[in-house]
């Protein structure tokens, strides 16, 4: 089989967090035990810490059902999923009819390579199903799509290969997660300009009392040890909600597109919350000092020996 690359994201995710990962990454605890990332996407910061080989033991899970097939599909059949993406042919024609199929009707495999061929040669690589949950991008413009990209899928396969995967909800990660682990969240973000729509509907399938729930659950895991870190907009209602005696703010600089459209990019903050302190040295600081280590911890023991 010969060598083969560093594993990448395989798919094209909104929100995908490949720009972020080095600020990220350069903020994570310095160490800990089971990594588990529940809004998990294409899973960028997951191949990063596998490349970088900090990966003891991995928990992936997201709420989208077809997205964590396509993983249990490559981690468990991949030359199936080779096998069949192989014979699609890139036409506007095939598609349509490839689309127009109920992925539930298909084979784990085939549902794979259908959610790939989609996302690589759909417009802009874009996630969209209707009120039904038929998947409804249409056709995108691309000459050459590279949807097979055999090395990479063998590479993403044998990355997988310890690796669990659910399709949950990200609260139940509270029943996984142990002392000294790793969560990192990156939850559909709070928008830039809040409509009403975000307060009181929700807005992208996550409106406020999901980032609500999402912070309970951060304080819930900081009280049983678990190091936390959640990435989200740098905004006014993200700043309120972990405004608490639980969490550190950062500003990280990111690469965005800035409007709307897309059309003007720019750098602008986002925030990174964490329970712990994110600076390395401290961190090592307190780690040879057995001291305590979550924010909350060390804030409750400078006012006891004050
Ligand atoms: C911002 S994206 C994550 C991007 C990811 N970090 C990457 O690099 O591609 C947010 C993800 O959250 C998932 N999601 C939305 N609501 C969820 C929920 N309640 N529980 C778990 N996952 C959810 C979406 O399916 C999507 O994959």
């Amino acid at each position: 089989m010969g060598d083969l690359p560093v594993p990448r994201p395989f798919l094209k995710w909104a929100g995908g967090k490949t720009q972020l990962a080095d600020a990220l990454l350069e903020r994570k605890p310095v160490c800990f035990n089971a990594y588990h990332e529940p809004f998990v996407g294409s899973g960028a910061i997951f191949f990063r810490l596998y490349r970088d080989g900090q990966v003891r033991r991995a928990i992936l899970s997201d709420i989208n059902a077809e997205l964590i097939d396509t993983y249990l599909a490559i981690r468990d059949h991949v030359a199936e999923v080779i096998r069949i993406l192989s014979e699609f042919p890139h036409s506007k024609e095939f598609y349509y009819e490839i689309r127009s199929k109920d992925p539930w009707e298909l084979s784990l495999p085939e549902r794979a390579a259908r959610m790939i061929y989609l996302n690589k040669t759909g417009y802009n690589g874009l996630y969209r199903v209707n009120q039904r949950g038929q998947f409804n991008v249409p056709f995108g413009r691309y000459k050459s799509p590279k949807y097979l990209d055999r090395e990479n899928l063998l590479a993403v396969s044998q990355a997988l290969q310890n690796v669990e995967m659910f399709c949950a909800s990200f609260d139940t990660v509270v029943e996984r997660a142990e002392a000294g682990d790793w969560v990192y969240f990156d939850p559909p973000y709070v928008p830039l300009s809040q409509t009403a729509s975000f307060t009181s509907y929700h807005a992208n399938g996550f409106g406020l009392q999901d980032q609500q729930r999402l912070r309970d659950v951060c304080i819930t895991l900081s009280q049983n040890n678990v190091y936390i870190t959640v990435s989200n907009s740098d905004t006014a209602i993200v700043r309120s909600l972990y405004n608490s005696p639980y969490f550190s703010i950062d500003e990280v600089l990111a690469n965005r597109a800035i409007n709307c459209n897309g059309a003007k990019r720019g750098k602008i903050t986002e925030l990174v919350i964490t329970n712990y302190p994110v600076n390395r040295a401290i961190q090592l600081q307190l780690l040879e000092q057995k001291a305590p280590y979550l924010v909350f911890q060390q804030r409750r023991s400078t006012r006891a020996s004050a």
